[in-house]
């Protein structure tokens, strides 16, 4: 303003007020300098071009930040929400912004357009619950963002914003919560180092490893998620032996099913790799039907065989009777067989 106000004037570039100029110029300059340099926030730390305002509890990001910032922390404070007025001035040296463990639930759109030479991004350990399409500008050169711990629900389609950091070699999505990674999630053409450890990945869908494949300077880790060992992770098996991309192979371990929890996934074999539906399940299933089957009808024919047993006894004493009277012929002729003078008599009227 002032100078504006000096422009406007010529006569203050009359001669004689030369002096008086001079001492205006010289004021502008301490101004500036003051506002270039103006002190270390309320409750902060500053040395050379770091700034740490940690587990202050915080609830906004310190306004009058020195201009000339490198290095930022305001970590371990309680800031629910950033937005476009986190960072009303221009911060063009800060490289790196640490932004963890603040309670954080959303970041505005336009957030971060005021440091175009931000570098590194943690906003790990907070609790986002929208994270703005734009919140990062096109022309970003953002190369390591940390989101570990950030997701709630693991829901990755909250995060489009990765589609624009076209600079991205690091990721860490640790600890969210994430259910899949379909084909496509992650663009990110240049991504290098890819966290995914920690989350609830059950499977890894065919197009996604293909999608991997793609990529092989990527280095991916995937310990900690809780893998289903039945026949739909095979696929993924043959890949991980035949792949050298994921870093901590060694260390993924079964969750599902009961028999192969807590075996490392590298040392199932194919044939232990088991899906409800195999011919061997149906098999076992059909048996048990069958013998279940067979049960019953056992049960229903003692039943008849109960409920009759009048008829039944009846037609035990008929028969036993029916024999009697047979065995009794017999008999009778026997005897009579054996009466000598009957013996006799017969032989002679054989004769
Ligand atoms: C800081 O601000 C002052 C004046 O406002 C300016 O002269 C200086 O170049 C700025 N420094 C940086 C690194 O932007
Ligand atoms: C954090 O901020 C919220 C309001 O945004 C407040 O209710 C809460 O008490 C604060 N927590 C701490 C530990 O200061
Ligand atoms: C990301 O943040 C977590 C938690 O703050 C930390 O343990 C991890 O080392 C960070 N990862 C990277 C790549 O900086
Ligand atoms: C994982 O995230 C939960 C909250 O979502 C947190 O309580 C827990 O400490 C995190 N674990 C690690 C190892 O960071
Ligand atoms: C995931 O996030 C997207 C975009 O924010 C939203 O439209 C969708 O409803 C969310 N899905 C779930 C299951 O929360
Ligand atoms: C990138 O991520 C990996 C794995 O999380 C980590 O070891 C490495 O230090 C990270 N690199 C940078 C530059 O942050
Ligand atoms: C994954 O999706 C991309 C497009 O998003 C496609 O070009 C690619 O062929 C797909 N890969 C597989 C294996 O389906
Ligand atoms: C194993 O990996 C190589 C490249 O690393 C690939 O050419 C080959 O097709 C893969 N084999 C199988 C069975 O996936
Ligand atoms: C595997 O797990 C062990 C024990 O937790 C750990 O020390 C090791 O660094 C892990 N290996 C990799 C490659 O992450």
């Amino acid at each position: 303003m002032p100078a504006a106000a000096l422009q406007s004037h010529p006569s203050v570039l009359l001669p004689p007020r030369l002096t008086q100029k001079s001492g205006m110029m010289h004021l502008l300059f301490l101004l500036a300098v003051a506002l270039s340099c103006h002190g270390c926030p309320d409750r902060c730390l500053c040395s050379s071009q770091t700034v740490k305002c940690q587990n202050q509890d915080l609830d906004e990001i310190p306004h009058s930040l020195p201009n000339n910032t490198k290095i930022l922390f305001v970590t371990g404070n309680n800031i629910s929400r950033i937005s476009v007025d986190s960072f009303p001035t221009g911060l063009k040296l800060l490289t790196d912004l640490y932004l963890s463990g603040n309670e954080m639930e959303s970041v505005g759109a336009m957030v971060f357009d005021n440091m175009p030479n931000l570098v590194r991004l943690d906003l790990s350990n907070n609790k986002i619950e929208t994270f703005s399409e734009r919140a990062i500008p096109d022309d970003n050169k953002l190369q390591v963002l940390n989101l570990s711990s950030v997701l709630q629900h693991g829901n990755l389609s909250m995060l489009k914003v990765l589609d624009l950091l076209f600079n991205l070699i690091n990721l860490s999505l640790q600890n969210s919560s994430i259910i899949s990674i379909q084909n496509g999630t992650l663009k990110v053409p240049p991504l290098r180092d890819l966290d995914l450890r920690d989350n609830s990945l059950r499977y890894m869908p065919t197009t996604t490893l293909a999608e991997f494949s793609l990529k092989p300077s990527l280095h991916i880790w995937l310990a900690g998620n809780p893998w289903r060992c039945d026949c739909f992770v095979e696929e993924m098996l043959l890949w991980l032996k035949n792949s050298t991309q994921v870093i901590d192979m060694q260390n993924l371990t079964c969750a599902d099913p009961e028999a192969l929890r807590r075996q490392p996934l590298l040392q199932v074999e194919s044939s232990q790799l088991k899906c409800v539906g195999d011919m061997e399940g149906v098999l076992e299933t059909s048996y048990v039907f069958l013998g279940l089957v067979l049960a019953l009808i056992g049960v229903i024919f003692l039943l008849v065989l109960y409920l009759n047993r009048k008829g039944i006894k009846r037609w035990m004493y008929n028969i036993r009777d029916a024999c009697r009277d047979h065995m009794e012929g017999y008999h009778y002729r026997y005897e009579i067989n054996s009466d000598p003078r009957l013996a006799n008599l017969s032989i002679n009227s054989d004769v």
